[in-house]
């Protein structure tokens, strides 16, 4: 089996409602702790259940939305009104809703003309605001991810030359992906974080999960395979219709 904590949930919204209160967790105790909580939000469909979740009570009032930063892990080189900006997604599903301080709210941007000056930028925010590792990376203290039904993870795809990077932080997709290319993290900063959580909820996701977590490891081909948090937890937050192909047995939380 692959590395990670397994949690399961028989639904999306108990997975949603359980990642909410981890997150909250984590959010009071890396603030009590540094003063900061810094979390690299994921895009696509599957998080809108925990933005929801944290967009409402108790968390609006119980979060320390003023020392919470909020970042992305990639985003489609789209203005952020797009349909298919993930800055929107998170706008629409958490932002609209949380007193946290426009300064706070460090989104990719998508909408620069040269999407290699807008990777650059990104990469230099982050080695600014983040406490770097050994190696000089930044330490995220939460990436959330999730992973698509080819096993790529943000925008991490089979194949992607991205997949064997080890300097570069922030990258472009060398290829478009539904019509337009998109900023991502790589390897590298995935790999520093203190916590990477990967949200999977669906029966269309079961059988890239079951490729990612018992196949030998084989990243060009299941690109979930490559996160592996050197000095980190990793936490696969799944619902019961995603694990229905894992061959050992998965008890609900
Ligand atoms: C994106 C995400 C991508 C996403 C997976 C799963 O920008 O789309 O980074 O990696 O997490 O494709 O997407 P769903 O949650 O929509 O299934």
């Amino acid at each position: 089996m692959g590395g990670g904590q397994l949690r399961v949930f028989e639904t999306p919204e108990a997975l949603a409602r359980e990642a909410a209160a981890a997150f909250a967790r984590l959010a009071r105790e890396r603030v009590a702790e540094t003063g900061r909580f810094l979390v690299a939000l994921a895009g696509g469909a599957t998080p809108r259940g925990l933005y929801r979740a944290l967009a409402g009570p108790p968390y609006i009032a119980g979060l320390p939305w003023e020392q919470i930063h909020l970042f992305w892990g990639d985003e489609r080189c789209v203005p952020p009104n797009h349909p298919d900006s993930n800055y929107r997604m998170a706008e629409e599903s958490l932002l609209h809703r949380i007193p946290i301080p426009p300064n706070n709210v460090h989104r990719m941007l998508g909408e620069h003309p040269k999407p290699v000056e807008a990777a650059r930028i990104y990469a230099a925010l982050l080695l600014r605001l983040l406490p770097l590792t050994a190696e000089g990376r930044p330490r995220f203290d939460l990436i959330l991810l999730g992973l698509g039904t080819d096993a790529h993870t943000a925008s991490l795809f089979p194949g992607s030359p991205l997949l064997s990077e080890t300097e570069t932080l922030v990258a472009v997709t060398p290829e478009a992906h539904g019509g337009y290319h998109r900023l991502t993290f790589t390897p590298p900063i995935l790999n520093a974080a203190c916590e990477v959580w990967f949200l999977v909820t669906g029966a269309d996701k079961a059988e890239a999960l079951r490729a990612v977590l018992e196949e030998l490891f084989d990243p060009k081909l299941r690109p979930g395979q490559i996160v592996r948090p050197k000095d980190g937890r990793l936490i696969w937050y799944l619902d019961r219709a995603a694990t229905q192909h894992l061959t050992q047995p998965t008890r609900s939380n």
